[in-house]
């Protein structure tokens, strides 16, 4: 912490207010809406997230159970709300419900990741640090799973006359629009699992992505096939993640 700040003893006056005059004369700006909640209230919003976080799970055998366009949609809309940088939302969530289509992502996921498992393409580490996930090249769940959503990441921006610009930080910003598309599955009672066949440049093709994109992460979406069953994990605790810099208050 820089030796000039001192906790608790700041004040609200900015020297260099934000937007500035200038910057506001160039730009829009709107005012931020924002409510203060009573503390008691914002660490019972925050336990009761919390708690609902701790029961995500990773899924990997879905119910076929159809589930509305419309609550993927909404958790597409929820994703994309993330920040990213010079919001410049580097992405795009390639959805099918298509059973023809479904099979053909199914079978070509299988065959990068039978080259993985079956024929010694992971090295040692990787092969231990799976195991415990059970993990194989079966993907059955890419064909029964209602929805399957693939997250590109846009390597740079094409513009309609066909100029390029350059993004940034897309890695990060796609990261959290990921977290937050999982969030919002949980949220609305469905679950999801991020999954990366590896190599995974070959669902560009196939789901008719342009070249300026990138497969991220795939996603099968739907309820849990009832009774399945998820790897008994800890999940690390609050002193293994955490740390506190500078005088306690
Ligand atoms: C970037 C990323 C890639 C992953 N890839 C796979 C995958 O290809 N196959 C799989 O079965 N699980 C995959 N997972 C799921 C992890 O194994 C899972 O999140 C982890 O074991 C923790 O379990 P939980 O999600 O139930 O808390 C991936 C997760 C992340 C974040």
């Amino acid at each position: 912490m820089p030796k000039s700040v001192t906790t608790g003893t700041v004040s609200n006056t900015y020297e260099n207010p934000y937007p500035s005059p200038d910057l506001e004369a160039r730009f829009p700006f709107v005012s931020y809406q924002f409510q203060r909640r009573p503390k008691a209230e914002m660490l019972e919003r925050a336990q009761a997230f919390h708690a609902q976080a701790e029961k995500r799970r990773s899924i990997r055998m879905f119910s076929s159970d159809p589930v509305p366009r419309e609550l993927i949609e909404l958790a597409v809309r929820s994703a994309s709300t993330a920040p990213s940088g010079a919001h410049k939302q580097p992405w795009t969530f390639a959805a099918t419900q298509d059973p023809e289509v479904k099979s053909i992502l199914r079978v070509a996921a299988e065959k990068e990741e039978q080259a993985n498992y079956l024929l010694n393409r992971m090295n040692a580490e990787w092969i231990e640090a799976v195991a415990p996930m059970g993990t194989d090249h079966h993907k059955e769940y890419l064909e029964v799973a209602p929805w399957v959503v693939v997250l590109f990441e846009h390597r740079y921006e094409r513009r309609q006359d066909g100029s390029t610009r350059k993004n940034y930080y897309v890695k990060e910003s796609v990261g959290m629009a990921a977290g937050l598309f999982v969030a919002a599955l949980q949220n609305m009672g469905l679950v999801t699992l991020t999954h990366t066949p590896s190599p995974m440049a070959f669902l560009r093709p196939l789901l008719g992505r342009p070249e300026n994109e990138r497969p991220f992460a795939m996603f099968p979406i739907g309820y849990p096939l009832e009774g399945v069953k998820v790897p008994d994990l800890r999940r690390k605790s609050l002193d293994e993640i955490y740390v506190e810099v500078g005088q306690e208050e």
